[in-house]
């Protein structure tokens, strides 16, 4: 258990490598709106290659490394998924699995973990949450029940810059920050 004021250390990571992509965008207004004494350090999954256990077995590729390193010395994690075919994007699911193998223990062992996600469509990323949650299970991470944010109707919520504008949308990302910031303060820093 952290002091409710101790600086916390996250990384975030969301699971697009599109230029325009909502959820970098929506991670991007995350870090922005962090809350005092709380830092989001973004990553891109753009130099994470596929996973290939012949890769593997002639070392562990540097951007994966550092990905790594960088979760190891985080307080928590902040996963800002789409939805594709209700499920997580091929690219999250690569970084994972590269993040789940040895050496032990795994960066997300006990990791908290918060998600978001947002989607052009009407359901705000829930089944790609859920699915993601399921795959954190057996990397022992400690995923943040409740709130979940799930951003609907991505297409009227950011602007041509992809700057997230909707203030009901920004209310709620300042709560779940709270939130979560407070959550990951009950885990030993
Ligand atoms: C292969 C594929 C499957 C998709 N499946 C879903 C889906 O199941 N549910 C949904 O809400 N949106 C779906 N979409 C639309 C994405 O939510 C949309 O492209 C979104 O902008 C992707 O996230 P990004 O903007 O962060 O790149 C799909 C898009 C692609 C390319």
């Amino acid at each position: 258990m952290q002091n409710e004021a101790s600086p916390l250390y996250i990384v975030g990571i969301a699971g697009s490598l599109r230029k325009a992509s909502y959820n970098r965008a929506l991670l991007a207004a995350a870090r922005q709106r962090a809350p005092t004494g709380v830092q989001i350090e973004i990553h891109t999954l753009d130099p994470i290659p596929l996973y290939n256990q012949d890769i593997e077995n002639q070392g562990i590729p540097t951007a994966v490394q550092k990905l790594r390193d960088a979760i190891y010395a985080a307080d928590a994690v902040l996963l800002v998924t789409p939805e594709y075919n209700s499920g997580i994007p091929g690219v999250l699911k690569n970084t994972l699995d590269w993040l789940s193998r040895p050496p032990k223990p795994h960066p997300f062992d006990g990791r908290p973990v918060g998600i978001m996600g947002t989607t052009p469509g009407g359901f705000g990323t829930r089944a790609a949450q859920y699915q993601l949650r399921q795959v954190l299970v057996p990397l022992n991470a400690y995923v943040m029940a409740q709130p979940m944010m799930l951003v609907p109707g991505a297409g009227d919520k950011f602007d041509e810059e992809q700057t997230l504008t909707d203030e009901k949308t920004l209310a709620f990302l300042d709560r779940y920050l709270t939130s979560f910031s407070a959550w990951t303060r009950h885990f030993p820093a």
